[in-house]
């Protein structure tokens, strides 16, 4: 019997075994902050981490940050209050608690984070995580402060462990990262660097092994995704949409989606992609930002409103049902009345599915900080709620269309409900329906019944 052959283990032994390391890990921002949270967490289980939603349990606390406009990067320091009084109470105890600040606010702000927050022992830039483990020896060696923000030579990515078992039925992958667009408001060339792509071979191989584990969605990430151009297996640099083809060969894989784009970087392949590749979702997001093209010139962005009109016709000719999604600032130096109304007319007519939009934020270092005509806050508050009813009068009328149709969902988990599942559909939207817990990771036709504010409910088709 199993039972008489089972090692004993008496309670002196178990005792002996060590309690594993926690590590607590918060992602502010980006998705890719969230894919670089899930690789640090890989890095740390190696060192026999496991991850933690407690902040006061952890032996190591990360805060992944984010630098892209004043309010998130402000969060962090709120944050770093609330883990000085948790390592100060850790401590009472006799327990240490590290605390490091990742991601972009590190990466711009460096030195400064451990003069305005003494409690912080590492701050850690975007480039430096595979030397996590061995940076948090030194610390554990008796070395304070340390701030590793330099782009170094190796590529993080061959240097990261391979990846764990992934928890959902969608992932994201990081295909780039970095952007030499230099749009005027942007921090991101500064605090991510210069574009880099990662070989064809390496991205293939970590879809396979996420497909392997059961991922039927993934979502290829860069802050400038078409402008990808990764080492092909013949040599040669390889386009977005090539990449794409080489990935919707892996048997099982069943979706792919890319994000961010720049109109600039729509290549003629990229457009036909969507009209032949099968997995390729019809969803966009490309961020066109401002709709006068005087604005447009001053952000750097080198498309003007007519041009991105017609790329998106472009596009739709392509694939007639695509969801197309944007970005959008209000408030940039100098934007007059006219010119926010450009973009309120933009917004109309380009009959957006989604759009996110900001008030401009003036972030440190970049050139749009210091020109002239700042926009004051109350005029931009205004600007952005008239902007955010058009949106979503737009979204409103995108997902009111879909009552009475058949969409084909991609189940990722448990709803609200008791019974219910929650998943997407081509078009990104959340599809909630009754559904067997069995059917998480299947893709089901679901009948729309009705559309609300932020997602769409139906049943399954018998
Ligand atoms: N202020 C406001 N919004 C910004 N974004 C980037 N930088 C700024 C800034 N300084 C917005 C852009 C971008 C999105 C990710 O964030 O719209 O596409
Ligand atoms: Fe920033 Fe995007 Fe412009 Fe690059 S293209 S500078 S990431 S807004």
């Amino acid at each position: 019997m199993l039972a008489d052959t089972a090692p004993q283990v008496g309670p002196a032994e178990r005792d002996s075994v060590p309690a594993p390391k926690r590590v607590f890990i918060k992602t502010f921002g980006c998705q890719m902050n969230v894919y670089d949270s899930e690789r640090m967490s890989e890095a740390l289980a190696a060192e026999g981490y496991v991850e933690t939603s407690e902040p006061a349990e952890a032996d190591l606390a990360i805060l992944n940050t984010c630098h892209i406009r004043e309010k998130a990067a402000e969060k962090v320091y709120s944050d770093l209050g609330r883990l000085r009084d948790v390592k100060r109470e850790r401590a009472e105890s006799g327990k240490e608690t590290l605390i490091t600040v990742a991601g972009c606010v590190a990466q711009a702000e460096g030195e400064e984070i451990v003069r305005r927050a003494p409690v912080v022992d590492l701050v850690l830039g975007p480039q430096s995580y595979h030397r996590l483990p061995e940076l948090l020896a030194r610390l554990r060696g008796g070395e304070t402060a340390l701030v590793e923000t330099v782009f170094p030579d190796e590529d993080k990515f061959q240097a990261l462990p391979a990846r764990r078992a992934p928890k959902a039925v969608s992932a994201f992958l990081t295909v780039q990262e970095g952007c030499d667009k230099f749009c005027t408001f942007c921090v991101v060339p500064y605090t991510r660097g210069m574009e880099y792509s990662r070989p064809v071979a390496a991205l293939v191989a970590e879809a396979r092994r996420l497909v392997d584990r059961g991922v039927a969605e993934i979502t290829l990430l860069g802050q400038n995704v078409n402008g990808y151009h990764g080492e092909g297996p013949d040599g040669e640099a390889t386009t977005l949409a090539g990449l794409i083809h080489h990935l919707a060969a892996i048997d099982g894989l069943q979706r792919i989606r890319y994000t961010t784009s720049h109109p600039r970087d729509m290549s003629d392949d990229l457009i036909q992609a969507h009209a032949q590749e099968e997995k390729l979702m019809p969803y966009l997001h490309l961020p066109f930002q401002a709709g006068a093209d005087r604005v447009l010139a001053a952000m750097n962005r080198k498309h003007t409103a007519a041009e991105y009109l017609d790329l998106i016709g472009r596009i739709r000719a392509a694939r007639p049902d695509i969801a197309l999604s944007t970005d959008i600032i209000v408030g940039f130096p100098g934007e007059t009345e006219a010119d926010f109304e450009a973009t309120v007319a933009l917004v109309q007519e380009a009959n957006f599915a989604h759009a996110f939009s900001f008030k401009y934020s003036a972030r440190p270092g970049t050139p749009a900080s210091t020109m002239d005509g700042q926009v004051p806050e109350p005029v931009k508050r205004a600007r952005l709620a008239r902007l955010q009813a058009v949106i979503d009068a737009g979204y409103q009328r995108f997902n009111g269309t879909f009552v009475g149709r058949t969409l084909p969902v991609l189940f990722e988990k448990a709803g609200r409900h008791e019974g219910q599942l929650v998943g997407r559909s081509p078009y990104l939207q959340l599809v909630h329906a009754e559904a067997d817990p069995a059917l998480v990771g299947e893709i089901v036709d679901v009948e729309i019944r009705s559309a609300g504010a932020n997602s769409l409910s139906g049943v399954i088709c018998g």
